[in-house]
């Protein structure tokens, strides 16, 4: 486990005391919070908003170098892949530890899987966390994405959860619930066809 007290005041808070994680997802973590730092301040959010963003980039990979059995010991009820546990398990412990933003919590806890009912935190975490620019495949495509984000959200977010889906699909594995609603209510609608 590394330490995080270097941590660039504008990307504070920082990752809990309670983090699993490696130095190379120490990484991950820091270029998604230099990612929604950067577009918090291109969208020009207030500070507490920023805060939140934040607080959920920190959170939602605490817990992804966990043992598989701390990881069932905060997640029990969530079924499926181990790795579809450490959102669910983050948040969990969170809340455990008085995170009372729900917010935050539900932008932790679906962030593998995606949520129709996101405000900006879950929304701008999934973006970030799929874009940050350390992620090898389609560097290109990656960069213009994140620089489009800031002044279309939703076509953003679609484009990504089109991927994330088509790749679900490819790999021939069931499509989590909240994954269908979640495309669903960033789908063009019918009547603009
Ligand atoms: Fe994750
Ligand atoms: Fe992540």
């Amino acid at each position: 486990m590394s330490s995080a007290r270097h941590t660039p005041p504008g990307l504070r808070p920082t990752l809990p005391v309670w983090a699993v994680v490696s130095s190379e997802r120490l990484g991950h973590i820091q270029r998604v919070a230099e990612l929604a730092a950067a577009w918090a301040e291109t969208m020009g959010v207030p500070d507490s908003e920023r805060h939140r963003w934040l607080r959920a980039v920190w959170l939602h990979d605490a817990l992804r170098d966990a043992t598989p059995e701390e990881l069932d010991r905060w997640a029990s009820s969530t079924p499926g892949p181990v790795n579809l546990k450490h959102g669910p398990a983050a948040a969990a412990r969170a809340k455990a530890e008085g995170e009372v933003d729900r917010g935050v919590l539900d932008a932790v806890r679906y962030h593998s899987v995606g949520l129709a009912e996101w405000d900006m935190v879950g929304r701008a975490l999934y973006a970030a966390d799929f874009l940050e620019p350390g992620r090898r495949l389609e560097p290109e495509m990656r960069a213009e994405l994140a620089r489009r984000f800031p002044r279309d959200p939703t076509g953003v977010l679609r484009e990504i959860a089109r991927r994330r889906l088509s790749h679900i699909v490819a790999s021939g594995w069931p499509i989590p619930e909240p994954t269908v609603r979640f495309w669903n209510s960033l789908a063009i609608p019918s009547s603009s066809r």
